[in-house]
């Protein structure tokens, strides 16, 4: 874990002092936040600072956008890109990699003091077409190649990388995706032994969507982790995509992460968004941010974009800022969440 790491939970005082060492602009925030006369942070970054998290946006070519980039500096201490490290961005023919998209990002990132996440190294979907055809060994090699390059690039840089995305179905067996249908079951532990070699301070995470409680899935991708920290597989965290609705049942929501938790590894939200509107919506953010709250190693949480006009899902308007950038009702669930931890 680098010095910048977010996650470790510290008293304020040890927690300022290091902050204020190690990044200028979440320093600031910070001892704003810890001054006698403020008692509530107004930023969702800020605010999750208070309890050592980090509070992130996954992020689309828009930052020339005045109110997208303004937002963004002013809210989110995290950023992830989109889909610029994805395997058909990176590598979109064998062998030549592409990192602009990526590294205008973590740029950007480095000159606010942001972290970033890396998603994602290996996932059945967003291959380019030539990995599509590949078998057996040849695919062993260009998935090692892949992650070897592309972490290896950006080793030193990437607070959490997302190794493998979306690997079970909901019933708890592994999806028959090409990897595993060509490689078999050890093509997991694989990728992430060669991210561990590739980028060895980063933290390692294996990351789902349909994981938010008790279920087959989570059960599954659970007896993996044990497993993997039985043998000493390198895995530091779980992300847990989180793509929600108004109505989701999140009754073991928080139950779920303590249990990853107490395998030993971190847990984060990673893609987070809700579809609904007004007080519903709002609900549902805060209890997941009540959740991660409440998990000690739940180090961080990521919503996935900015402004609901530019939302994968917009006509479900899932985000925190709707089209004008004005803030939603689940804002303020957030932030009184965000801050509710720290008090
Ligand atoms: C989505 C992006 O938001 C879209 O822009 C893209 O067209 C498809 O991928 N799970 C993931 C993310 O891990 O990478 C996906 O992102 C959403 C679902």
């Amino acid at each position: 874990m680098t010095s910048r790491s977010p996650g470790k939970r510290t008293s304020r005082r040890t927690r300022s002092a290091i902050t204020v060492a190690a990044s200028g602009v979440l320093a600031a925030a910070a001892v704003l936040t810890f001054s006698p006369t403020a008692h509530a942070a107004d930023t969702l970054g800020g605010a999750a600072a208070q309890s050592g998290r980090y509070f992130g946006a996954a992020v689309a070519p828009h930052l020339g956008e005045t109110d997208y980039e303004s937002t963004l500096n002013r809210e989110f201490s995290s950023v992830v890109a989109e889909n610029a490290m994805k395997w058909d961005a990176t590598e979109p023919s064998p062998g030549q990699f592409n990192f602009s998209g990526g590294d205008e990002l973590v740029a950007y990132a480095k000159q606010r003091g942001k972290f970033v996440r890396g998603h994602t190294l290996v996932w059945h979907d967003q291959q380019p077409g030539w990995v599509q055809g590949l078998t057996g060994d040849t695919l062993r090699q260009a998935m090692r190649n892949h992650i070897t390059k592309v972490a290896g690039h950006y080793a030193g840089k990437i607070d959490s990388w997302d190794v493998v995305n979306e690997a079970f179905e909901g019933d708890g067996s592994r999806r028959q995706s090409n990897l595993q249908k060509q490689l078999g079951n050890g093509w997991i532990e694989d990728a992430f032994r060669t991210a561990k070699a590739a980028d060895p301070k980063a933290k390692l995470c294996y990351n789902d969507y349909g994981t938010d409680g008790i279920n087959a899935k989570s059960d599954a991708i659970y007896r993996m982790v044990q497993d993997f920290r039985a043998r000493g597989v390198p895995i530091d965290c779980v992300g847990f995509q989180s793509h929600l609705a108004s109505n989701s049942d999140l009754s073991t929501y928080r139950q779920n992460l303590q249990r990853f938790a107490d395998l030993g590894v971190h847990v984060q939200i990673t893609e987070l968004d809700v579809g609904g509107s007004g007080a519903a919506q709002a609900n549902v953010y805060r209890q997941v941010t009540q959740a991660c709250v409440a998990v000690a190693r739940c180090n961080g949480i990521t919503v996935w974009g900015v402004t609901d006009k530019y939302s994968w899902r917009a006509q479900e308007t899932p985000l925190l800022f709707n089209g004008a950038y004005q803030k939603k009702e689940a804002y303020g669930a957030v932030l009184a969440a965000l801050n509710s931890a720290a008090s």
